[in-house]
């Protein structure tokens, strides 16, 4: 699976520690390549474009709350990104929100748990079922519905 994964000056570490933990993922990073300060909408703006675009399946997104990251990636037509504060909230991102973009704040989330809660986002599989037909209904509004 090819996973989008980018952050700004904030989350670029933590992005350099996930990629190292999964290494045999295969990620797409669309920086940021440094703490050089940088605006979060420029590289979560480019990772949302490749998952909606199939360049990607799906986007790791990285700031410093995480709330930057989720507001830019929520913009864009068929992005579902969730901001994961634990293990939890990674698995139920899966399995009732089909989320294709998990967002990780780098400034309250410790990289071992960030780890724990990336593993588990990519393990998950989405249930389906009644909540495709939630799913179907945020689809709708984003239509203008
Ligand atoms: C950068 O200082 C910080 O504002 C950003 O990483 C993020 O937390 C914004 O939501």
């Amino acid at each position: 699976m090819k996973i989008a994964i980018g952050s700004d000056h904030a989350g670029f570490k933590l992005k350099e520690a996930i990629k190292k933990a999964f290494p045999d993922a295969e990620f797409v990073d669309v920086g940021a390549f440094s703490e050089e300060s940088t605006d979060y909408p420029d590289h979560i703006g480019a990772l949302s474009r490749l998952v909606r675009q199939g360049g990607a399946e799906r986007g790791i997104g990285i700031c410093g709350t995480g709330i930057g990251a989720s507001i830019t990636a929520n913009k864009f037509d068929g992005i579902r990104a969730a901001l994961c504060l634990n293990v939890f909230m990674a698995e139920m991102s899966r399995r009732h929100n089909d989320a294709n973009v998990l967002i990780l704040g780098a400034r309250v989330t410790g990289e071992q748990e960030a780890v724990a809660i990336t593993r588990t986002w990519m393990e998950t599989p989405f249930e389906g079922g009644r909540h495709q037909r939630r799913l179907d209904k945020i689809t709708e509004i984003e239509c203008g519905g």
